[in-house]
């Protein structure tokens, strides 16, 4: 099943135009696409493109059929959760624990259920013992997965992760590669936007190479 389709997008910023140019691709939910390509090339550009958070100046994107010139940001957010290359960009509360509450707060969930998905995350990511920190303490490892866990409450059908390994050690990696995997599994579909080829391989069944903002490899 399509998930997402670029079709002919361009893009630039001002004083820097042409980023992505001429790209057209269909994302397919049932499995994990990796972006990779080298520093500078266009994947956070195009993975803001696929994700709506950027319209494209020419061309169109369509999330399952609906192009994303014509949805919001809370619209979007419901389908797609999208993590940050930069963690500080999507933390917005003061502490840890506020972090995984506010959402479900925001929603009206009820107080029970609220504190179950938070206790749920922290022990997944492996914070339980920052549950009282105030955010801007932390690691930019623990900042990250702090993020990844805030997009997690929504249960959005289909994550695209912005370098979600930097800062992970090992062990770390690991566990989200577990993590992503039990996800993927439940059937959220995927793009993984990452430097770390080994990362990449393990997960990816597609893998989609970047640069100079256009699609030089597509392999299966
Ligand atoms: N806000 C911006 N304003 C102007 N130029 C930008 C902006 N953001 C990115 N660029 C430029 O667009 C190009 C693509 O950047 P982008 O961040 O999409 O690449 P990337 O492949 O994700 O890089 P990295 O591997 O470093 O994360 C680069 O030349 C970058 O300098
Ligand atoms: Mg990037």
């Amino acid at each position: 099943m399509v998930y997402i389709e670029a079709k002919n997008i361009s893009f630039g910023y001002p004083k820097k135009n042409k980023i992505i140019e001429n790209i057209s691709l269909s994302i397919l939910k049932n499995e994990i696409t990796a972006i990779t390509g080298h520093n500078g090339g266009g994947k956070t550009t195009l993975g803001k493109l696929l994700a709506g958070i950027f319209k494209p100046l020419g061309g169109d994107v369509l999330i399952f059929g609906d192009n994303t010139r014509e949805l919001t940001l809370g619209q979007i957010g419901e389908k797609i959760g999208y993590l940050f290359q930069n963690p500080d960009r999507q933390i917005f509360t003061s502490t840890v624990k506020e972090e995984l509450l506010f959402v479900n707060k925001l929603k009206g969930k009820s107080m029970d259920k609220a504190h179950r998905d938070m206790e749920e995350l922290l022990d997944f990511f492996d914070l339980y013992s920052k549950k009282e920190e105030v955010t801007f303490n932390l690691s930019y490892g623990e900042k990250q997965r702090l993020a990844l866990a805030a997009i997690l409450i929504n249960r959005p059908e289909f994550l695209i992760l912005d370098e979600p390994t930097t800062g992970l050690d090992k062990l770390r990696k690991n566990k989200l590669s577990k993590y992503l995997t039990k996800l993927m599994e439940k059937g959220t579909g995927m793009i993984i936007i990452s430097h770390d080829l080994e990362f990449v391989k393990s997960h990816a069944s597609r893998i989609i190479e970047i640069a100079r903002g256009e699609i030089i490899d597509d392999i299966r």
